[in-house]
């Protein structure tokens, strides 16, 4: 049940957990940029670095058992360090029972609590159920970008969204 899952700070020790779901979404081929995880050292190596530099990456857990991350990662830029990507997925049989919601909106506080800004996305316009999710914690349509994903020589749209804490 979803509602016995953990939802965890990601520390060195769920780092094959992460690398297993991650591969097995990207596998999935619809969802994510990547079509593969990177090998396992590689992304082992990305992700405690990305750690160490105070992004924020959060993994759900059944027991021991990685089943989801999201993780909002700053810009790099001085003048875009204000800003953030937001990258998630949770495996098959976990979706559709309010995980996504729970995780997602943990790790928009620590993104908050981190001090970042802007956190934005891109999301393929065949995936509504994920646009539904984002728009659901704030998140706006910025624009679109046409043809952008392409895989086996089916071109999807990516539509950009954005939250921001900013009150104007
Ligand atoms: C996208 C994802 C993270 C969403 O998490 P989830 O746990 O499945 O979603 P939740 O159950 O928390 O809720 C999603 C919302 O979408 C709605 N929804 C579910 N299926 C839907 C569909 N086919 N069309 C539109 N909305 C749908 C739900 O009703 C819910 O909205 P509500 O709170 O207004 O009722 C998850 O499904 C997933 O990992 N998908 C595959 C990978 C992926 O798409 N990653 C994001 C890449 S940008």
């Amino acid at each position: 049940m979803a509602g016995d899952i953990r939802i965890e700070r990601m520390t060195e020790a769920h780092v094959e957990g992460f690398y297993r779901a991650l591969d097995i979404v990207a596998r999935e081929r619809k969802y994510l940029t990547l079509l593969e995880a990177p090998p396992l050292e590689d992304t082992r190596k990305f992700a405690l670095s990305s750690i160490g530099r105070g992004n924020v990456h959060l993994v759900a857990l059944d027991g021991g058992e990685v089943v989801g991350w999201c993780d909002i990662r700053r810009h790099f830029f001085p003048s875009q360090a204000h800003c953030a990507s937001l990258g998630m997925g949770l495996l098959p049989s976990w979706r559709e029972q309010g995980l996504g919601k729970r995780l997602i909106e943990a790790a928009i506080e620590g993104a908050r609590t981190a001090g970042m800004v802007r956190i934005e996305l891109g999301v393929h316009a065949d995936n509504p159920r994920a646009i539904q999710l984002y728009e659901r914690v704030g998140f706006v349509r910025e624009g679109v970008s046409r043809d952008a994903f392409c895989v086996d020589g089916e071109y999807t749209d990516v539509i950009n969204m954005a939250l921001t804490f900013r009150q104007v």
